[in-house]
């Protein structure tokens, strides 16, 4: 568990994003502990993307500030694993699966490659972690989305991340990889005690490995405990409209957003 004294791995205070006259969010505060597991929700075009997008230092924010262990946050710093929303590997691509894991160790190396046999070491380790030791030799574009989303977080941890930004990565995997690569990313949190932000439109994968909960909508946001955010009148007063949360065998619906439909399928505009 996390101390008091303890200083947060991020601190962002009075963040506020606009791309010119389109506001996203603003006043945000917003501190991530050392292994704490946040679940970032929202509507499409909230600000999500965008927001990882500011962590890691490549979309300034337009107002307020991020710190990453105590420092102004900077592009490039290893140390923010990074997996992006969703994109399948090229069917054309040459490389095999333990050479996308090898991409994030090589990717924080200044000119010197490590001796290839302790490299090795390392990327058979991080396979070993993401349960792809199988698949290692296959072909990237062979392998199914799961598969690879395994592998992507397998680079995103070569860095050895204090922070773990994941956008999505749940998205077009079937229920039981949903849950295998949940757990992988909330065991991976534990062992290394990363703080963990983790965009999802599905809060059921993760509900039970969730601290809080960073809901952006209509412009605002709340941050809470699940059962916080959660509710009925919390939702429905930050979207400015009745929306039900409903709690059924252990899972919670969220009905009546403005995006209802789109929730657990929208593979229709994920399209690139
Ligand atoms: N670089 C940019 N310049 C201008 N507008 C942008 C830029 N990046 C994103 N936007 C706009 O900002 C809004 C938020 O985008 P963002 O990708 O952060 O949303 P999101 O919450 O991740 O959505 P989704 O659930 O669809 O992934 C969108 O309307 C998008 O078109
Ligand atoms: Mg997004």
């Amino acid at each position: 568990m996390t101390g008091p004294a303890e200083s947060p791995v991020l601190r962002i205070r009075g963040g506020a994003l606009a791309y010119g006259p389109r506001r996203l969010w603003s006043g945000l505060d917003l501190d991530v502990q050392a292994g704490e597991f946040i679940a970032v929700l929202g509507a499409n075009g909230s600000g999500k993307t965008s927001l990882l997008r500011a962590v890691l230092g490549q979309q300034p924010l337009t107002s307020g500030s991020i710190e990453f262990l105590g420092r102004p946050a900077r592009r490039g710093d290893r140390r923010i694993g990074y997996v992006p929303q969703q994109k399948l590997a090229d069917d054309g691509t040459p490389l095999r699966a333990r050479d996308l894991v090898a991409l994030g160790i090589d990717g924080h190396r200044f000119g010197l490659p490590l001796p290839s046999r302790s490299r090795r070491a390392r990327v058979d380790l991080l396979l070993e972690e993401v349960g792809a030791e199988s698949y290692a030799d296959a072909g990237v574009s062979t392998l199914s989305g799961g598969e690879q989303q395994r592998l992507r977080i397998g680079q995103a941890l070569a860095g050895e991340p204090r922070l773990l930004l994941c956008d999505e990565p749940l998205l077009s995997l079937d229920l039981a990889h949903q849950r295998g690569v949940s757990e992988l990313i909330d065991r991976q949190r534990a062992a290394r005690r990363m703080g963990v932000l983790f965009v999802t439109h599905d809060i059921n994968p993760v509900l039970s490995f969730v601290d809080r909960v960073l809901y952006l909508a209509g412009g605002g946001f709340r941050i809470g405990p699940p059962d916080e955010v959660l509710r009925s009148d919390v939702l429905s007063e930050l979207y400015g409209s009745p929306v039900d949360v409903i709690r059924t065998r252990g899972r919670v619906i969220v009905v009546g957003t403005p995006d209802a439909g789109h929730d657990h399928h929208h593979d229709d505009d994920e399209v690139e």
